[in-house]
């Protein structure tokens, strides 16, 4: 399966598939069915955080200069630039607060987005973004399937100007990518597992089931009262 998905991400060049052993035990967790939602929303947490330091090696660096208490100086590739997050409500909030971790003074922007599990088309119920040109953004979100919802957020994004989208996601399917990078291969998705099945539902297989169901529990639909 790992073989099969790096040989996958080779032949899209927009995604970055991190694969080291840690990252490895934390989708092994998540995908446990027994995993209980506190663990269930740590694991993507610290997913969240492996997955920003890859994309803190993209960013643009500047060489600064520092006198040591040894009066000597250290050269080092400084990160200037503070990306954008945005974030998709709501299965996007785990991973999101763990990229925040490394990204402790990025400002971020929510899209508040429902699949409609008959259509998969995802509705645009809520957007706060702040300004984002000339900025980089990166959209976190927890599951790209069928890539209708990362898309719409991609084109909403677009239209602030901003210099470079990064996204990330635990578990991407390979349609998803697909999609995303025949949109626009400059957008560079880092994922932490790439699977090759999407069910008739619109399901990532082997996936993990409901992302947003396992990290805040399922959703009784509620109709808005008259008044
Ligand atoms: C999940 C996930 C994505 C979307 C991905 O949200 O957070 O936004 O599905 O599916 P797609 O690639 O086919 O569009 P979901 O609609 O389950 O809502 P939730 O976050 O409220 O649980
Ligand atoms: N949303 C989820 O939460 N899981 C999937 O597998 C697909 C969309």
């Amino acid at each position: 399966m790992k073989l099969v998905a790096s040989i996958f991400c080779l032949m899209i060049s927009c995604v970055a598939f991190a694969q080291h052993q840690a990252l490895s035990q934390l989708v092994y967790e998540i995908r446990d069915p027994s995993t209980d939602s506190a663990h269930f929303r740590q694991a993507l947490e610290k997913i969240g955080e492996y997955l920003a330091l890859e994309v803190l090696d993209e960013l643009e660096t500047t060489e600064e200069s520092i006198t040591t208490l040894m009066q000597a100086d250290a050269k080092h590739q400084i990160v200037q630039e503070t990306p954008v997050l945005v974030t998709i409500l709501r299965a996007g909030l785990p991973l999101n607060n763990g990229v925040q971790k490394i990204f402790q003074n990025s400002e971020v922007g929510f899209l508040a987005m429902s699949r409609n599990e008959k259509t998969l088309k995802a509705d645009v119920d809520y957007i706060a973004l702040p300004d984002l040109k000339d900025r980089c953004v990166i959209i976190v979100d927890t599951m790209l399937a069928t890539g209708g919802s990362l898309l719409d957020a991609v084109r909403i994004v677009e239209q602030g100007c901003p210099k470079k989208i990064f996204v990330i996601a635990a578990i991407a399917s390979e349609y998803g990518l697909e999609r995303v990078c025949e949109y626009n291969p400059h957008i560079k998705v880092f994922s932490a597992a790439v699977d090759p099945v999407l069910n008739e539902r619109g399901y990532i297989v082997p996936g993990l089931g409901d992302a947003g169901d396992r990290s805040f529990g399922m959703k009784h639909l509620v109709s808005m009262p008259t008044s």
